[in-house]
């Protein structure tokens, strides 16, 4: 079968050739008849790259991985940390699950609400900070546990570690919560 290969892709396409080099470093973990498999980590190399994940995108990730977009899309909208729409500089997402649920993630959630002025689903008016729940982590013993634009997590979620982290992001960077491309 034909090989896809990024030094062919035109430039008129959503995704930059160093975007589909990673894909390709992706699709290499599978046989090739199952590129499909590699569409989570496309999904998120994309959202990367752009900063949210268009139907534009879903599209070309559909093309490159001979899957059709819907079931890009389905996989998109199922795992809440791919963004369709252009997000907030810092997405917050609180884990709402039990052992968190436990350790009073809600109570985390209402001091953040009042600290932002915003909802859950919500973005402050300066797009600066969106508030979200979200599913475990994986990190239930340092519950409750928060992750900051899908990437940095941020443990025991009091009231004092939550008025400074959202004192640090505020003065930050949004790539300090980006870990580096392997
Ligand atoms: Fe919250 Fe596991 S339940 S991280």
């Amino acid at each position: 079968m034909e090989k896809n290969n990024p030094s062919d892709i035109e430039t008129q396409k959503m995704l930059s050739v160093s975007a589909y080099l990673l894909i390709d470093k992706e699709l290499k973990k599978y046989p090739f008849d199952q590129k499909k498999s590699a569409v989570i980590a496309s999904l998120a190399i994309a959202q990367r790259e752009k900063g949210f994940v268009s139907p534009e995108v879903e599209k070309e990730i559909g093309d490159y991985l001979d899957m059709p977009p819907i079931a890009v899309h389905e996989v998109a909208t199922f795992y809440n940390m791919f963004d369709l729409k252009p997000k907030a500089k810092f997405k917050m997402v609180v884990c709402t699950n039990l052992p968190c649920a436990l350790r009073k993630s809600k109570h985390a959630i209402n001091i953040i609400s009042n600290r932002l002025g915003i909802g859950l689903g919500e973005t402050t008016f300066d797009n600066l900070f969106s508030l979200h729940e979200g599913e475990c982590f994986g990190a239930c013993a340092d519950a409750p546990v928060m992750l900051v634009n899908n990437h940095k997590m941020f443990s025991w979620m009091n009231e004092q570690n939550i008025d400074a982290l959202i004192r640090e992001l505020s003065l930050s960077e949004p790539d300090i919560t980006k870990n580096k491309e392997k």
